[in-house]
């Protein structure tokens, strides 16, 4: 699970500070699909990046499964991150000189995984997202909506336990963006707790949760009932 204690982020310049987050308290379960909305420069991309311990914080605690990660050094962020937690970027991030088959490979050369082990990783997590058949090709060969199953791909080859994910859907039209997030609910079924930035209302309301950002601030909206009674309780 992840949990975080009053995390505040700023950002200064020169001249400007930027408090990016706020105070943050959130505890986010294994297992949970959660969605994140808000407004453009809210600071959703920078508590993805916080959680996907890819940016320091300098206020409050964040505890990842348990381990508290303040004051870890950067070689151990690095390797929790590695083991534990999948980015899909907005971006996509895809190294374009790189067929696909190598680019899903690339965060699993980190892993101290046999070579044997990673092929079939590889090709287990291209044929899920249906591009099992193109694994030579090149990302500039794809489409956009296939570009972004390969990034999806790259993030679960790995079997990760917390999968963030950007605006996932962001660069699809509204069928693609509705596949890719049956891919992803697949996923989540199979056990990966996620976390997805969107701006798209109807599926940030079929994520089990939806947690809003206002200006660094966050605000939970519990949409299980259940779950809302023994937070209560
Ligand atoms: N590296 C940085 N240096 C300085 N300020 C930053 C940096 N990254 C983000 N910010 C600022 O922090 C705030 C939150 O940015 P963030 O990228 O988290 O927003 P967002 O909610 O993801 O927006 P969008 O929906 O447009 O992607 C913004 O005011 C932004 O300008
Ligand atoms: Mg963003």
């Amino acid at each position: 699970m992840l949990i975080m204690k009053g995390v505040s982020k700023i950002f200064r310049t020169d001249l400007v500070e930027t408090h990016a987050l706020r105070n943050v308290d959130l505890h986010i379960k294994a297992g949970e699909f959660v969605s994140i909305t808000g407004p453009s420069g809210s600071g959703k991309t920078t508590f993805l990046n916080l959680a996907g311990l890819l940016e320091s914080f300098e206020e409050g605690d964040y505890f990842l499964d348990g381990e508290n990660v303040r004051g870890l050094s950067d070689n151990a962020l690095s390797d929790l991150r590695n083991q534990k937690i999948g980015f899909i970027f907005q971006s996509f991030n895809l190294l374009p000189d790189l067929p696909l088959f190598d680019n899903v490979d690339v965060p699993l050369r980190y892993r101290g995984l046999s070579a044997k082990d990673r092929k079939q990783r590889i090709e287990e997590a291209l044929e899920l997202v249906g591009l099992g058949s193109r694994m030579k090709h090149l990302p500039t060969q794809l489409s956009g909506g296939q570009q972004q199953r390969v990034a999806i791909a790259r993030a679960i080859a790995g079997k990760p336990r917390f999968l963030l994910a950007d605006e996932p859907t962001g660069n699809l039209d509204s069928q693609m963006a509705r596949q890719v997030m049956e891919l992803l609910e697949q996923i989540n079924q199979q056990g990966t707790t996620i976390v997805m930035v969107t701006h798209d209302d109807e599926l940030a309301r079929r994520a089990g949760r939806n947690i809003q950002i206002f200006d660094g601030q966050v605000s939970d909206v519990d949409q299980n009932p259940s779950d809302a009674l023994v937070k209560r309780a």
